[in-house]
């Protein structure tokens, strides 16, 4: 197992603690996943069952909550069934737990004794939740109009707040310079996150009896969880366990879509776009590290990018609280882009997802109640 350069394919030993390349590039990680189906099925259900698959050696060494397994139901959208995972339900609220299991053992495993991060909030969370258990010291950067729910959680984990003024991307800046002394635990750069957050492909693929649906309709921020679906469902079909990848079509807010705008355009790299604030706050990613890769991951499955507006956000999320699902706004951004979606292909089998839970933006709901 070895970090590779996303552009030389320079490789680098995973226990020499990096975030990048030499040349500053993005690393990926070589790493085969192995499943004995067998024994998987005998397991806990939480996402260590597919442990063979996970590039965590050393049991000892692993930080979890049991997380992960979580309930796939069927709920009808506008006339239309979708099946959707209940990502809400982690420890800490979203789906971000499966890659900081993953990030955080292996961050153990080497000993490390402090960690940065940056995140509009979920993805702090998980790493500060996840740091608190491993007794590891942990400081967040995060932008200054970040949910106050989500710094509430943090610092109740001991995690250290950093506020940062100006967008997301003036966060991830000052993370970054952070990082040259401090380990950056990042979501974006670090491989071993996707190694997590692929866990959500596979439980799909067990939950539906070994099968594969015929879509994923994913959010796109930094899209750590598109990355993981490409990654998993690829396992999977590598380990002769499904026969195709679904599609992966990707959600993201018509106020910052930089994705959506060069999928339609160009089908090829993407450029800064001029953005909107939008209340889907996790997706709000105007220059998202890994875009090309993104964009060549939707591209290879097939799928595609929709993009919704604040309107269509807003009555998800209203929509999601009348069936008794309290979701935050930015989960409902990709429920906004399902909908669409079903009215588009009726006929697929399609899966989605809740990302994060309503109580994280309580004070943004209330504000959209009044
Ligand atoms: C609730 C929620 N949903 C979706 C996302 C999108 O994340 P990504 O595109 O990195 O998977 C985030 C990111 O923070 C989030 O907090």
């Amino acid at each position: 197992m070895q970090f590779i350069c996303s552009v030389t394919g320079e490789r680098y030993p995973i226990n020499i603690p990096r975030h990048c390349s030499n040349s500053g590039y993005l690393l990926d990680l070589e790493f085969e996943a192995k499943f004995d189906l067998e024994k998987i099925k005998q397991r806990k259900p939480n996402l260590w069952r597919y442990k063979e698959a996970l590039p965590i050696a050393n049991e000892n060494a692993i930080i979890s909550f049991q997380e992960g397994f979580t309930p796939l139901l069927e709920i009808e959208f506008d006339g239309h069934k979708a099946l959707i995972k209940q990502e809400q339900l982690f420890s800490t609220g979203s789906y971000k737990d499966r890659g900081a299991t993953v990030l955080m053992s292996l961050i153990k495993e080497l000993g490390i004794e402090n960690v940065i991060q940056d995140s509009s909030g979920n993805a702090g969370c998980s790493i500060a939740a996840y740091a608190a258990k491993a007794g590891i010291n942990c400081r967040i950067y995060l932008p200054a109009d970040t949910s106050e729910a989500k710094i509430a959680q943090m610092l109740m984990y001991g995690a250290e707040i950093e506020r940062v003024p100006g967008s997301r991307e003036d966060t991830a800046i000052a993370a970054l310079k952070a990082a040259d002394t401090t380990f950056y635990a990042s979501h974006c750069y670090n491989p071993f996150f996707y190694q997590g957050t692929k866990t959500f492909a596979y439980e799909v693929v067990e939950q539906l009896g070994w099968k594969v649906p015929d879509a994923v309709v994913v959010p796109a921020g930094n899209g750590t969880l598109l990355i993981g679906c490409y990654i998993g469902f690829n396992d999977l079909l590598k380990a002769g366990i499904i026969n195709r990848l679904p599609k992966i079509i990707a959600v993201q807010a018509s106020n910052c879509s930089p994705l959506f705008q060069a999928f339609q355009e160009s089908h090829g790299q993407y450029k800064e776009v001029s953005t909107q604030p939008t209340l889907a706050e996790g997706i709000s990613i105007a220059a998202p590290v890994r875009g090309n890769q993104l964009l060549r991951m939707v591209k290879e499955t097939n799928g595609t990018f929709y993009s919704v507006s604040e309107d269509e956000i807003k009555n998800a999320l209203f929509y999601c609280g009348k069936m008794g699902y309290y979701i935050e706004p930015t989960s409902a951004a990709t429920i906004a882009g399902l909908r669409k979606y079903l009215a588009d292909q009726p006929n697929e089998l399609v899966v989605s997802l809740f990302s994060g839970h309503g109580l994280k933006s309580t004070d943004k709901i209330l504000k959209l109640i009044r």
